[in-house]
């Protein structure tokens, strides 16, 4: 039988991206996927991630050989709003998961995405070795399904990831709309943060799977960029890059969700060169030049 790779969340920013990469470069694999409200490809199933019961019968009926976890909220309001709805869509799912794999002993491989938010703002940098304590109930949802794995017997990788960009993400759209406007665009100068731009993360995964029963001593890896900017900085660098850098300007943050988060790379990150921030904005941006 074909080795297969699972994308939970497949339709959404993260995992379309990687179900597209994966699909082409990973070939000995049989790459699929899911949806939950948008059916983005029609290779894509459905499955809710909430419903225990839904997640048994697929993982038993299919015991794929490498299950990756991108769905979830990344609704930092809402969840700041509802923790109950952090922990059921962010937390739950995972402690399911891990409980259905540990009962029936299912030979799968857990890739659960997290978030730079597990920690709290207040150090200068984060290393992939440093604990957790975060502030937000997205940051703690996203902790809590990360000790699940920790303290489970199942084989998994945590890979934290930061403010991924790419055309699809939030931030990214609006900056990019805002300069194609000609409009002036204020941005944080004060709060930095680790932007990952699409095509590291996916590089990452993809050299990760190809060994991951090597790889996978290291049970949590921090795949973001290299380097940290300020949003303001950060904006800099993409307005350049449509020849609009006159359009951006300083201002100051507030909030609770404006915090310094910069991750360090992990080694395996540092080791498995590719491209730069700069590089992938002057390809990602190649039709959104303004002339
Ligand atoms: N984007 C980032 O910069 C970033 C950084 C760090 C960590 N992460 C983590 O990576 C994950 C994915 O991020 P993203 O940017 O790809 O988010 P996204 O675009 O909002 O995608 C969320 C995914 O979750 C699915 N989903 C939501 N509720 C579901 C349910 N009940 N059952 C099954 N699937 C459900 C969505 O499916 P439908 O769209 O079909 O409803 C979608 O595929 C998030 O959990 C986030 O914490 C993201």
């Amino acid at each position: 039988m074909q080795k297969e790779v699972v994308i939970l969340g497949a339709s959404g920013f993260l995992g379309y991206n990687l179900f597209g990469h994966l699909k082409s470069s990973l070939k000995d694999y049989k790459i699929t996927g899911t949806y939950y409200q948008h059916k983005r490809s029609e290779e894509f199933f459905f499955l809710d991630i909430c419903d225990k019961k839904q997640l048994g019968t697929y993982l038993l009926g299919n015991e794929p050989e490498i299950l990756i976890l991108l769905a979830g909220s990344k609704d930092l309001q809402r969840c700041e709003k509802n923790y109950s709805f952090a922990h059921a869509i962010n937390t739950q799912p995972i402690i399911d998961i891990v409980e259905i794999i540990e009962k029936h002993n299912l030979n799968t491989h857990i890739l659960f995405f997290s978030t730079d938010y597990v920690f709290d703002g207040q150090h200068e940098s984060y290393k992939d070795s440093d604990i957790p304590d975060p502030s937000t109930n997205y940051g703690k949802s996203n902790f809590e399904a990360e000790k699940r794995l920790l303290n489970s017997s199942v084989s998994f990788n945590i890979i934290r990831t930061s403010a991924v960009m790419g055309h699809g993400a939030r931030f990214f759209d609006w900056l990019i709309d805002s300069l194609k406007k000609s409009k002036e665009t204020d941005l944080f100068k004060d709060i930095l943060f680790t932007p990952t731009h699409l095509v590291l993360l996916a590089n990452l995964t993809e050299i990760f799977i190809r060994n991951y029963k090597e790889n996978n001593k290291q049970k949590i890896l921090h795949f973001v960029g290299e380097k940290s900017f300020s949003r303001y900085s950060f904006g800099i660098m993409v307005a350049t890059v449509m020849g609009k850098r006159d359009l951006i300007v300083a201002s100051q943050a507030s909030g609770i969700f404006q915090k310094n988060l910069i991750l360090e790379q992990s080694e395996f990150a540092r080791n498995n060169k590719n491209i730069k921030m700069e590089e992938f904005l002057e390809m990602e941006l190649c039709n959104d030049k303004i002339h």
